[in-house]
């Protein structure tokens, strides 16, 4: 079963259906629910009486001074890292939350209508089975991710200022970790020789068969009984979707399955002979657009689906306004992601005809090459997820058979390298959702790490409300684990902390290195096919790993050459499609950020406007204060 995921409680604003009962969540009362401030003193009160000598800068984990290495991990102690760090981190970081207290209290209303809509999903669900993960439905509601009140900047910028100058002493003893060597415990699955954690994100124009391919790879490696298949045949068939059943086991929600559309992105897990998958299944809708974002931005290779059948392949081709193949692809390659696998599913439409797969790959292949993909990097297969042809055995259609003699799907995917990790790195966790399991009485933060590791009993910094967390459990691929690392996509259940200092966009942090928190950025960006130029003052929407911010293009500092990365003209009035430029831009709130040369994951942005990508880009500068 997979676990539906928002990662984004957000689509396109330009999405004009009526979606106004994502807004109608009922409260969520915190004594109730035992989430009552004297409960958390007192955890807090118990964490605080813990012996605290020095941390560990990879797991977290408090060292007796004694200790040369981690008691858990083995790295070194390092010697610069001394004990108080954390609460000077907190200290700083705290009084960039106080000035968000209004901002604050909005956000807690949504995590609780959140909760709440998780908890009436959650009833309806059948526990005697499912794992924490599996049982927890993550919250699905509209709204904007501003994280501060635009009122309450003048102080947030003041405070941030402060923040940086500190952040920026602490952020020397970062690079000097990058030659740390990691202990054991945090070696590469595949240097301890387990199996790798892939996380493969499906992508593709909408309809073009991206859930009813995962439903049917999960049903036939057994992740869905072939019970539960029945009863999604026999519910689909009732409500005349009968065309939809596999697409079902992924699609979960009533609106999903009504519409016969993702909305959110699913994930799932499987293990191949070499990796263990998390399978993250987006939305293909334009409308969309900004969930898929968010889920596809954890991935390490992706399968783009194409729609073989005439006109359906076009239409995602479509230049002006973009079909939803060439922005997902174009997306996909400024993620980062270098490895991708290109289905083209519905052959059962065209006959398995050679001759149209040639052609796909034809028009396809030199626009991939434009987004920057090298072409030993793309597989091509043909399959039909209807008709279950090349998927996880050679095609048993002679029609296809006959010219193709490539590996099937899960043979495709194994053969992909393995994604390299910055474990050596502090830890860096995006969040992606925010959940409380009020029957556990458990918060659960959910994303991928990007950077670092961690364990049951580390301590961790949430930004950006500089408050502290402890690990009390980890759940990997829907089972618990004891420690995650740089790459694995987890849920992390926190004690010690008020669920409204959680928020879809805030990192888990090592406590001593904080991430930067800014409204002000310097990017390098590409501009895209667009219809409108870009000047100073254009609004658009910022997208960064979980957040959506409004924003706007406040400086073009110069275009640069693509071929020889030279400035080629300083301060143009405008940014016209396929010119590579410095801008800066302004966020209405601040936001967790890194340059992208410290942390990828944290450095890539989008600028979005009127539902199209209208640019990617890397974040060259961090600004302070008045700068
Ligand atoms: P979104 O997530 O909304 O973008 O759609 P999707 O890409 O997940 O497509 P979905 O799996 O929902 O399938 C859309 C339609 O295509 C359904 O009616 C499927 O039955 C049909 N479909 C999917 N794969 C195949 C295939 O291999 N052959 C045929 N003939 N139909 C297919
Ligand atoms: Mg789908």
């Amino acid at each position: 079963m997979p676990r539906k995921t928002n990662f984004r409680p957000d689509y396109d604003e330009d999405y004009n259906d009526d979606y106004g009962d994502y807004d109608d969540y009922v409260g969520y009362d915190d004594k109730e629910h035992g989430l009552s401030t004297k409960g958390k003193t007192s955890q807090q009160d118990k964490a605080l009486n813990k012996p605290v000598i020095w941390s560990c800068y990879i797991c977290t984990y408090d060292n007796e001074q004694s200790f040369l290495s981690c008691e858990i991990c083995g790295v070194l102690r390092d010697p610069s890292v001394a004990s108080g760090k954390a609460s000077d981190a907190k200290a700083l970081a705290k009084p960039v939350f106080g000035a968000t207290d209004e901002k604050n209290r909005t956000t807690k209303v949504k995590i609780n209508d959140n909760i709440s809509a998780a908890l009436s999903d959650e009833r309806q669900m059948d526990h005697s089975s499912a794992s924490f993960a599996q049982a927890v439905q993550l919250n699905q509601t509209k709204g904007k991710n501003s994280k501060f009140n635009k009122n309450t900047l003048p102080s947030l910028t003041n405070d941030v200022d402060c923040l940086k100058i500190e952040t920026n002493v602490i952020r020397k003893k970062e690079d000097s970790l990058d030659d740390s060597k990691p202990g054991t415990e945090l070696l590469h699955d595949q240097e301890q020789g387990k199996q790798v954690q892939l996380n493969l994100a499906i992508v593709g124009h909408v309809d073009s068969g991206k859930s009813t391919l995962s439903g049917r790879l999960l049903h036939l490696l057994g992740r869905i009984s072939n019970k539960e298949m029945h009863k999604y045949e026999k519910e689909a068939k009732e409500k005349g979707k009968g065309s939809f059943t596999y697409a079902w086991a992924m699609d979960e929600s009533t609106e999903e399955r009504e519409r016969g559309v993702t909305m959110t992105v699913a994930v799932a897990y499987f293990n191949s002979k070499k990796y263990r998958v998390v399978l993250l299944d987006s939305p293909g809708h334009k409308d969309f657009v900004p969930n898929m974002i968010s889920g596809a931005a954890q991935a390490d290779a992706a399968v783009l689906v194409i729609d073989a059948s005439v006109g359906s392949f076009e239409a995602g081709m479509e230049g002006s306004g973009f079909g939803q193949t060439r922005e997902h692809a174009q997306l996909m390659r400024s993620f980062g992601v270098e490895q991708l696998i290109v289905a083209i599913n519905k052959m059962d439409l065209v006959a398995y005809k050679k001759e149209r797969f040639d052609f796909i790959k034809t028009q396809l292949g030199s626009f991939l090459r434009s987004c920057g993909f090298k072409e030993s990097n793309v597989t091509w297969i043909p399959l039909s997820a209807m008709a279950n042809q090349n998927l996880v055995t050679a095609s048993s259609d002679a029609r296809l058979s006959s010219w193709y003699r490539g590996l099937c799907l899960l043979d495709v995917i194994d053969s992909l390298q393995p994604p390299l990790r910055d474990v050596s790195k502090p830890l860096r966790l995006p969040i992606c959702d925010v959940t409380k399991l009020h029957t556990l009485g458990m918060v659960a933060v959910s994303g991928k790490l990007e950077a670092g590791a961690v364990q049951i009993g580390s301590k961790v910094l949430v930004m950006p409300s500089g408050e502290f967390a402890s690990v009390r459990s980890i759940e990997r691929d829907s089972s618990a684990c004891s420690t995650a690392r740089a790459g694995d996509n987890v849920a992390v259940n926190l004690h010690g902390i008020d669920p409204i200092h959680l928020i879809p966009g805030g990192v888990l942090c090592h406590p001593d290195f904080p991430v930067a928190v800014a409204a002000r950025l310097e990017l390098k960006i590409l501009v895209l096919d667009i219809k409108m130029p870009i000047i100073i003052g254009s609004p658009v929407e910022f997208h960064i790993h979980h957040v959506k911010e409004a924003a706007r293009v406040v400086k073009i500092v110069s275009v640069v050459d693509q071929k020889t990365g030279k400035v080629s003209k300083g301060a143009p009035r405008v940014l016209k499609s396929k010119q590579n430029a410095i801008v800066e831009v302004e966020l209405d709130g601040a936001v967790c950020v890194e340059e992208f040369t410290k942390c990828k994951a944290l450095g890539r942005a989008f600028l979005r406007s009127s539902g199209n990508t209208i640019a990617v880009g890397i974040i060259t500068r961090i600004f302070e204060q008045n700068a």
